[in-house]
């Protein structure tokens, strides 16, 4: 006998969609975890979705001979920028098997090794653009982490400046994107003939398409025309054969994987830095121990690829910071045959699409502790991080669709907070400031300020 999934109380035509926060839906997949338990069903109307909130869902999710990822919800919508990209590809398309097999070893940790200087480039720019404005200057934390985090994948991956540390406003492709996912998102929570009638929306919604596809298609007919000799990830998808299949990507999926490393490539990368800069300043005795390694492993020099792997508390201070709020809060996945979980209690059809709710799998009890909600470095340092229990800590998703860009998101970060964290010391524009969410396709912290003072490291 299995036990029935709880499901919130529906409403003709609506189901569930009202029960869905507009501008945070995160917010209410948390609060109907905790009303609901381990596992809930979601009516919204053109799908049936399951969420799943604990550890043990969330291993036994990961199996990939018996669930697959799904491209559904806010991913489907996404599609209409990053179509056949490898990020919302379905698994049958031949072109993510090719884009795969061509892009992983560029993604590489050794290949990412090579993008060090272009990162440092950008991270000084930041560093010093805080440092002139001194410490009166109210820094808007999520927008130049955005600035940094799109400057860099630009430039490691296409060798183009957005420059926008030199703009008072980011360069319109950011703002088209921007605006761009957060309508997906909201498209993907409406009711079909909702968005149909949406006509202002749509066309802005085209119009941001346009703009985004127009500077990716300008890109790669730049470099048509004007080669250069420097394996980015542009020259691998412009000049790469797939061993396997002989063939090359067509124009129209390099687009598209363009378009996907700057949707993924910015997102989740200035929305963990942000997270672990808020937790740094709420938690002084982190902070202090994060600058004295800084101190330690940096002192006055430049930074060096080598004192990267030296990083280890700051290495905890990201990883404690993507467990409880990961930035890509949910992936789903979709059951290959009709099955059941959690050891027999709960049946799933064939085809159900079951969304891990990664913040709420990774602050389980049973494997965090009662305290599993605290922001503590030291339970995700060092050898306390190797031996945790497998598929407790997964903010980078799993199996052959694992985040591509892992390497390069942890570099770059890591030369981000060390650069900051050895010029200026960081405090929080509002001392009472308590964390609250944005969301568009991921989260970030809403309204997060900050002061940057420079460092007087004499005393
Ligand atoms: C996939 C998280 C940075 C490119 C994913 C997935 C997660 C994730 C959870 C799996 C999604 C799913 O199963 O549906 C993150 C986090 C990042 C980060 C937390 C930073 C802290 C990056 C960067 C890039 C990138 C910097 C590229 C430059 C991708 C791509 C995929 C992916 C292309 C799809 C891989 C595939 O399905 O083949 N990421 N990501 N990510 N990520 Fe990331």
């Amino acid at each position: 006998m299995t036990t029935p999934i709880p499901s919130p109380p529906a409403l003709p035509f609506l189901g569930n969609l009202t029960a869905l926060e507009k501008e945070v839906p995160q917010r209410s997949f948390e609060l109907l975890a905790d009303q609901y338990g381990e596992i809930y069903k979601l009516n919204l109307v053109s799908r049936t979705t399951y969420l799943a909130n604990s550890y043990e869902l969330q291993n036994e999710l990961s199996n990939e001979k018996r669930f697959t990822k799904a491209v559904t919800a806010a991913l489907v919508e996404v599609r209409n920028g990053t179509g056949d990209g490898l990020f919302t590809a379905h698994n049958h398309e031949e072109n993510w098997g090719i884009a795969h097999r061509l892009l992983m070893p560029a993604f590489s940790t050794a290949k990412v090794r090579d993008m060090f200087d272009d990162m440092v480039d950008i991270a000084s720019q930041m560093v010093t653009k805080w440092e002139r404005f001194g410490p009166r200057h109210v820094i808007d934390v999520v927008e130049d982490f955005t600035r940094l985090a799109f400057d860099t994948i630009t430039l490691c991956a296409m060798n183009f400046r957005l420059n926008n540390f030199y703009k008072e406003t980011p360069h319109p492709f950011v703002t088209a994107m921007a605006d761009f996912l957060v309508e997906s998102g909201y498209r993907s929570n409406r009711p079909p003939i909702a968005n149909t009638l949406m006509w202002g929306s749509n066309a802005k919604y085209q119009e941001d398409l346009k703009v985004m596809n127009e500077l990716v298609d300008q890109l790669i007919q730049d470099r048509k025309d004007n080669p250069i000799d420097k394996e980015d990830l542009l020259n691998i998808m412009l000049n790469g054969v797939d061993k396997k299949t002989g063939k090359k990507l067509s124009d129209e999926n390099i687009r598209h994987n363009l378009i996907t490393f700057l949707v993924a490539g910015h997102e989740t990368t200035s929305g963990m830095l942000t997270f672990t800069l808020y937790y740094l300043c709420k938690n002084p005795e982190a902070m202090r121990k994060a600058r004295e390694e800084v101190d330690e492993v940096l002192g006055d020099e430049q930074i060096r690829l080598e004192h990267i792997g030296k990083l280890k508390y700051i290495s905890a201070c990201f990883r404690e910071s993507l467990r409880l709020t990961p930035p890509a809060t949910i992936r789903v996945v979709e059951s290959v045959e009709d099955t059941t979980l959690c050891g027999g209690k709960y049946a799933v059809p064939k085809g159900a699409r079951i969304g891990i709710v990664a913040s709420k799998c990774q602050t389980d009890p049973k494997i965090w502790g009662e305290d599993a909600r605290e922001f503590k470095p030291e339970r995700v340092y060092g050898e306390n991080f190797e031996k945790l229990p497998q598929n407790a800590w997964q903010p980078f998703g799993y199996g052959m669709r694992a985040c591509i860009g892992r390497p390069f998101a942890w570099q770059e970060a890591h030369i981000a907070l060390a650069c900051i964290l050895q010029k200026l010391d960081m405090t929080m524009h509002d001392p009472g400031y308590s964390l609250e969410l944005k969301q568009t396709l991921t989260v970030k912290p809403k309204e997060f300020y900050v002061h940057a003072i420079p460092r007087n490291r004499s005393t």
